[in-house]
């Protein structure tokens, strides 16, 4: 029997009470912690940057999983293995070198992730899906939490499986975006590895206890 990989999104947590929020998901049965990067240009919104993620990783004793929603993710792959990130995920739509990026990200240390936005085809990862650790297919359009999931997805992921299994790849595939307890069991079946919650864990009445329920439910 495996585990699904539980990733709650920090960008749900409370900043004013983030070392509480952090301190939550150590003490939870989730596993990784997803971390959201945006830069107000690659999609209409701004997070929060390297000295809030400092603090993060100062408490965090679970795997950092990065999610960069910038452009140009070039310039910023050496900073981001500096303040502890394990996995650090770029998006297809903002690397004009794709693979070069990708082997710039494992050179550092970290494993490598791309993310699709909605529109983009699985298929464009053909020729380089056995040198990527993750693929993140966004259930909405990134740049912000709460949006409702796309049923699109549930496809992406299925033909994604498919050529990762033809491939005789490891690639792990994460799912973002309005992930709850009405699809976490579909995407599971349907080929996701990982799963990301932001406003279903952070929101809920028992943070923790969601996180316990959403692991029990994706037992496979
Ligand atoms: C959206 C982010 C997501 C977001 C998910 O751009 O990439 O990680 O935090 O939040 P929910 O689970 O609330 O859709
Ligand atoms: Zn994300």
């Amino acid at each position: 029997m495996s585990n699904t990989i539980i990733a709650p999104s920090i960008l749900a947590a409370d900043f004013a009470n983030l070392q509480r929020d952090i301190e939550m998901i150590n003490q939870s049965q989730a596993d990784w912690f997803h971390i959201d990067i945006m830069d107000g240009v690659f999609v209409p919104n701004i997070s929060f940057g390297m000295p809030v993620l400092e603090a993060i990783t100062k408490h965090a004793k679970k795997t950092i999983d990065v999610h960069l929603m910038i452009i140009d993710p070039d310039r910023y792959i050496k900073t981001f293995a500096d303040l502890g990130a394990n996995i650090l995920s770029v998006h297809y739509e903002a690397c004009n070198h794709l693979h070069r990026t990708i082997q710039a990200i494992k050179a550092e240390g970290m494993k490598a992730g791309v993310v699709l936005n909605p529109h983009t085809n699985v298929d464009l990862l053909e020729d380089l899906i056995s040198d990527i650790d993750l693929v993140c297919i966004m259930s909405v359009n990134p740049g912000f939490g709460g949006q409702s999931f796309i049923e699109n997805s549930y496809t992406k992921i299925e033909k994604l499986k498919a050529m990762i299994s033809r491939k005789n790849a490891s690639t792990l595939i994460e799912v973002d975006g309005g992930v709850t307890n009405k699809n976490a069991a579909q995407l599971v079946a349907a080929g996701a590895d990982v799963l990301v919650a932001g406003n279903f864990v952070f929101k809920a009445e028992n943070p923790t206890q969601t996180i316990a329920d959403l692991k029990q439910l994706t037992s496979k």
